[in-house]
């Protein structure tokens, strides 16, 4: 889904890797990918690579990182934090490498200035994150900041809150389009329903806020500018799209109620309290169809297994009798409970909710086709 974003964007040398997709181009390329990406979490800037040995990775990894020319790319000024990630990497310790590749970078800034960037690991203007694998070094610079699912409209959680960039990744898994009925039964704060009507009014989902980029020298103002104010301008906010949300809790609605209006975008999505074992498919669209996008109650937070265990079957019940001519997509970390749903699902894409490994099911309920699985069967 990145990587179709990006081809979108007109990245070059577009390739999906573990966890990534690497792309090229210009500045104002790396602006555009951090305003309009809605499921990339960060965009880094590769700014050096290098190999190291085994039995001199503390040194070779401080000479690498000092190679760099850190006074040319970001100010003294600036407060700094260092990240490490490593794949079989032959270190002793992530602590110490950060340690060292902090004090590579203070270093090149002391010899050059006589001054020394201060750390702030909370909110730090510059981010630098290194990987190691077991033979390299590849370091880079956050473009992003604070990362990309922090769209800046969220007031406040509500219980189990997706991120707003996997919220955005399961719509687009979907194929869901602003001309297709869209229903979240199980809505929350509102998290896929804010993307949602985002993407219906072509607003650019990092509009609202501040990015990594802005922080560094080479940060080309004008450039920025440009490409905000084409992004307002593009804008559509009296998109006719049917969006609905509903929950079973009051107060989930009013969190869903309040990110919406912050996004200004409260006027195209309907909201109802509504159990999603009772209520009708949206009473206009019944004949039409529509997609339903969600994710139910979990165990891990829920911690109660067993309301789970009869939940699925009666959601999958709940489905197959009001919303024939739909197709869902549900979110769930629990395989097991998942089966219990009763229906087959017509593809399974793996996805990561947080550290949580989850599968967002595709079932078509199709009247009259429907079939139940046998238990014990895979889903
Ligand atoms: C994991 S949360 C959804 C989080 C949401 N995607 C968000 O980003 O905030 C599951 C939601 O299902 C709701 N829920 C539980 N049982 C329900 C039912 N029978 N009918 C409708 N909603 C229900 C809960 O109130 C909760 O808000």
């Amino acid at each position: 889904m990145l990587a179709r974003e990006l081809v979108a964007l007109q990245a070059q040398h577009v390739k999906p890797v573990d966890g990534g997709v690497h792309f090229a181009g210009t500045l104002a390329l790396g602006y555009a990918v951090n305003l309009h990406s809605r499921v990339a979490s960060r965009v880094l800037w590769h700014v050096g690579r290098a190999p190291y040995r085994a039995a001199n990775s503390d040194q070779d990894i401080y000479d690498a990182t000092q190679k760099i020319d850190w006074p040319k790319l970001f100010g003294v000024e600036r407060t700094l934090r260092v990240n490490v990630s490593a794949i079989k990497a032959p270190v002793k310790s992530l602590d110490f490498i950060t340690l060292r590749i902090k004090d590579a970078i203070c270093d090149v800034f002391r010899a050059r200035t006589n001054l020394r960037p201060s750390i702030d690991t909370h909110a730090p203007d510059v981010r630098v994150h290194t990987f190691l694998t077991a033979t390299d070094i590849t370091l880079y610079l956050d473009t992003s900041g604070e990362p990309l699912f922090k769209r800046g409209y969220r007031r406040e959680a509500g219980e189990a809150p997706l991120r707003e960039n996997l919220a955005a990744g399961m719509l687009a898994l979907s194929g869901w389009t602003p001309d297709v009925p869209l229903l979240d039964p199980m809505c929350g704060s509102g998290t896929i329903l804010c993307e949602a009507a985002q993407i219906a009014a072509n607003r650019a989902p990092g509009i609202g806020r501040a990015f990594g980029f802005e922080k560094l020298l080479n940060f080309d103002a004008p450039a920025w500018e440009s490409l905000r104010e084409k992004a307002y301008a593009s804008e559509n906010n009296s998109i006719k799209t049917c969006i609905y949300g509903s929950d079973l809790r009051g107060d989930a609605l009013e969190l869903a109620r309040a990110n919406l209006d912050e996004l200004d975008l409260a006027a195209i999505v309907s909201l109802k309290q509504a159990n999603v074992f009772e209520m009708p498919a949206p009473v206009d669209l019944t004949e039409s169809g529509g997609i339903i996008v969600t994710n139910p109650p979990y165990g891990v937070r829920m911690e109660d297994r067993d309301a789970l265990a009869a939940f699925y079957p009666q959601l999958g019940d709940a489905l197959k009798k009001r919303f024939s001519g739909w197709t869902a997509y549900i979110l769930s970390s629990d395989m097991q409970l998942a089966k219990g749903i009763g229906l087959s699902a017509s593809k399974r894409t793996p996805l990561f909710n947080g550290a949580l490994e989850c599968r967002l099911f595709e079932y078509k309920l199709v009247s009259g086709s429907m079939r139940r699985v046998k238990p014990g069967a895979p889903v």
